[in-house]
């Protein structure tokens, strides 16, 4: 891997929902926007800007309940898909974990063509009862999170620029789905993701707020486990980046003690230099469920 290619794939995991929380500003909508920065790489292309604003504007109208309108990819995003699965099914193969390799099998997905979200949303609905609805870009995360406890999961619907198809400074449907999505077609990481939102919807103060969001970050985003003797991943900021799953054996691991993650401060801006390792996908949940049960 050449040192660019290793810096485009570095970013591709950032999940800027769950990154410099802000955590004293007040909750803004769930429909409030990041403009493009300069240096997005779809800054300088206007047809790329005027779908990702057409994009915006399907969630911008969108009312829970409703149908989620088609977005309107382009043959070149359909290729940024195909490009990812590439780099990807051999990654999952290796190292991810079963309960995500069998939800990947269930939502089958077409390795050509990116998935709209209301098909995708279907599929998980009848297994976890979770729902997909469109964001126009960035929230707030007490917003996300506190969405997770009504099931909901809010998903951008835009996809990255076809120039950097291993990149992305921010979350895209890439990582939503192939990350998010799979992973609440489990019961199991479903209801985790929920009793996430419950216990974020009873945290008053922000440095609460702050200890809950590092636990999230180091277990749905970025957890780890043993499974079969071998370390295997299954938070959706690895699943859904090649660049993170070949990195993440150069991470230091670390017993998962939710007490002691929820005070680790992690770099977004880095391959992760720990995570946190559970001892059996059984161990995780377990852990995890009394943590957000217990939580005041
Ligand atoms: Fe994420």
């Amino acid at each position: 891997m050449t040192l660019k290619n290793n810096e485009q794939l570095l970013r591709d995991h950032v999940d800027m929902r769950m990154v410099g929380t802000g955590l004293e500003e007040i909750v803004s909508d769930r429909n409030t926007i990041i403009q493009l920065d300069p240096d997005h790489p779809g800054f300088r292309d206007p047809e790329y800007r005027a779908r990702r604003n057409r994009i915006a504007q399907i969630a911008m109208g969108y009312r829970p309940g409703q149908p989620i309108p088609p977005a309107p990819y382009t043959d070149d995003e359909h290729r940024v898909w195909q490009t990812i699965w590439k780099a990807l099914k051999p990654a999952h193969e290796e190292y991810a974990c079963a309960e995500y390799r069998n939800c990947l099998h269930r939502l089958a997905f077409d390795p050509d063509r990116i998935p709209q979200l209301s098909e995708v949303s279907k599929k998980v609905e009848a297994v976890s009862g979770f729902r997909l609805e469109p964001v126009a870009g960035l929230v707030q995360p007490r917003v996300f999170l506190e969405s997770l406890a009504n099931g909901i999961f809010l998903c951008t619907q835009y996809i990255r620029h076809y120039s950097t198809p291993l990149y992305t400074p921010e979350p895209d449907v890439v990582h939503e789905i192939i990350g998010h999505a799979v992973t609440l077609a489990s019961k199991r990481l479903a209801e985790l993701n929920r009793l996430f939102g419950e216990a974020v919807k009873r945290t008053k103060s922000p440095q609460a707020l702050e200890r809950l969001a590092r636990v999230y970050w180091f277990t749905i985003e970025f957890g780890v486990l043993r499974e079969d003797g071998k370390v295997k991943a299954y938070g959706t900021g690895l699943l859904s980046s090649a660049g993170e799953l070949e990195e993440m054996h150069q991470a230091e691991l670390r017993p998962l003690d939710l007490q002691i993650t929820s005070s680790h401060n992690y770099d977004p801006t880095h391959y992760q230099a720990v995570l946190f390792c559970a001892d059996s996908f059984e161990d995780m949940y377990q852990r995890l469920r009394d943590f957000l049960l217990s939580w005041q």
